[in-house]
């Protein structure tokens, strides 16, 4: 059975006159151990990032500045979550495929990631992602 669930995951926020800060921190505010850390920038007006699963990596996404869609698929429901604030991110467990868009002007992504960078981790493969989601039947 599958019991990772895609979770808005609110992050502690440390309110100063001087500047607000959050953190993030593995196993507390994250269920995973991070293993990478990426971010995605100067995204071109229009422009889509993702479009692909992973077999094993989970993610949390978090919006450091501007705004974007993180459009989720189980292969059942499609689900678009906008990100826009930097105190909070959302959980993205293995087996979701997933896509990036409406990039505002600015903006900056920024992915924790749970495995090291791994090409044969992805499925780029919509119709291969249905059917070993449909095989496994609750989960890759
Ligand atoms: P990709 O994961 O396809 O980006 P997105 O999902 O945002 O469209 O990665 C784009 C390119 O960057 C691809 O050539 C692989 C490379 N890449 C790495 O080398 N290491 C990484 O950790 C990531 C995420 C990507």
């Amino acid at each position: 059975m599958q019991t990772k669930t895609i979770e808005v995951i609110d992050l502690p926020k440390i309110l100063d006159k001087r500047g607000n800060l959050s953190i993030v921190e593995e196993f507390r505010n994250v269920p995973f151990k991070i293993e990478r850390v990426y971010w995605i920038y100067d995204v071109p007006g229009g422009e889509v990032r993702g479009g692909h699963a992973y077999k094993k990596s989970e993610e949390f996404i978090i919006a450091l500045s501007g705004s974007f869609d993180v459009i989720l698929d189980d292969a059942v429901y499609v689900r678009k979550y906008t990100l826009n604030r930097s105190y909070y991110g959302i959980y993205v467990p293995e087996g979701i495929w997933r896509r990036m868009e409406n990039f505002s002007t600015n903006s900056l992504a920024l992915v924790l990631a749970s495995t090291p960078y791994e090409p044969d981790d992805y499925i780029f493969d919509y119709e291969e992602f249905v059917k070993i989601k449909k095989e496994s039947n609750d989960g890759i």
